[in-house]
């Protein structure tokens, strides 16, 4: 299975990788984590994307495109993936059909969660995700048992630093300009699937994995 999961920031993408992952068992390639990551340990790659995450803007797409392919590569996505915040421009999405093309292989649905704008900031402002393994929580719509503790792992549960109110609106502006032409672009394809995003993380789950059913 060779899936995006396209939406806006904070749609419900990473929440809904989790189930994907484990049901396809396919892995998930989410570049906001790979950037995240590298910020982390302070690599030259982190330092380079660093402000672009800071500031809730796009990291360049000679970048990414070089990141993802060269993930792609690797043995466990031969059989399937699941991309997660990526594309999220037209060049991008060029740039990885080319790439599939070469493969001889192909994408079997792209996965489009749409969330109105208010309830995307109301999920930033409440997102906590866990240093350790990266777990997302949410204060009120998925609170850990224990405050500030992992459920999964015992790790510190923590504010992402660009879900502040107005990175947060940044990003949704910096989606609609460079990331929703690509709505159009998987539609003309036949391979986009329209999901209901505002429903409870369950019945998104269902729904998504109803619109996989012929995949
Ligand atoms: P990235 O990490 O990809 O951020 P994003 O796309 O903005 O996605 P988010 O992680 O913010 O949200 P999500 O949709 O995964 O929602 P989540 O499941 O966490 O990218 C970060 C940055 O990296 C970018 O700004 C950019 O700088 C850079 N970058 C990354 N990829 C790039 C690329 N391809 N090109 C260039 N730059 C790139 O859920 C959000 C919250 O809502 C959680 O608290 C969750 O518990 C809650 N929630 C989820 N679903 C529901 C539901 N149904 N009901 C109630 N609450 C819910």
């Amino acid at each position: 299975m060779r899936l995006i999961l396209l939406g806006p920031p904070n749609a419900g993408k990473g929440t809904q990788a989790q189930s994907l992952i484990n049901k396809y068992h396919i892995p998930q390639i989410s570049t906001g984590d790979i950037f995240r990551a590298n910020i982390k340990q302070e690599t030259p790659l982190g330092k380079e994307a660093k402000s672009y995450l800071d500031q809730g803007l796009l990291v360049p797409d000679e970048l990414v495109v070089a990141i993802v392919q060269d993930r792609l590569k690797q043995e466990d996505c031969q059989k399937g993936f699941l991309l997660d915040g990526f594309p999220r421009t037209v060049v991008q999405a060029e740039a990885l059909e080319r790439f599939l093309k070469e493969d001889g292989s192909a994408l079997n649905r792209v996965i489009n969660i749409h969330v109105a704008r208010e309830t995307l900031i109301e999920r930033a402002i409440g997102r906590r995700v866990c240093q350790r393994c990266g777990a997302t929580y949410h204060v009120a719509f998925k609170p850990t048992a224990a405050e500030g503790i992992c459920d999964s792992c015992g790790g510190e549960v923590i504010q992402r630093k660009d879900d502040q109110r107005e990175t947060a609106e940044k990003r949704i502006q910096v989606y609609e300009n460079e990331t929703a032409p690509l709505i159009e672009f998987y539609q003309s394809q036949n391979l986009l699937v329209t999901i209901d995003g505002e429903q409870s993380i369950e019945a998104v789950t269902t729904a998504i994995y109803e619109a996989l059913k012929d995949a």
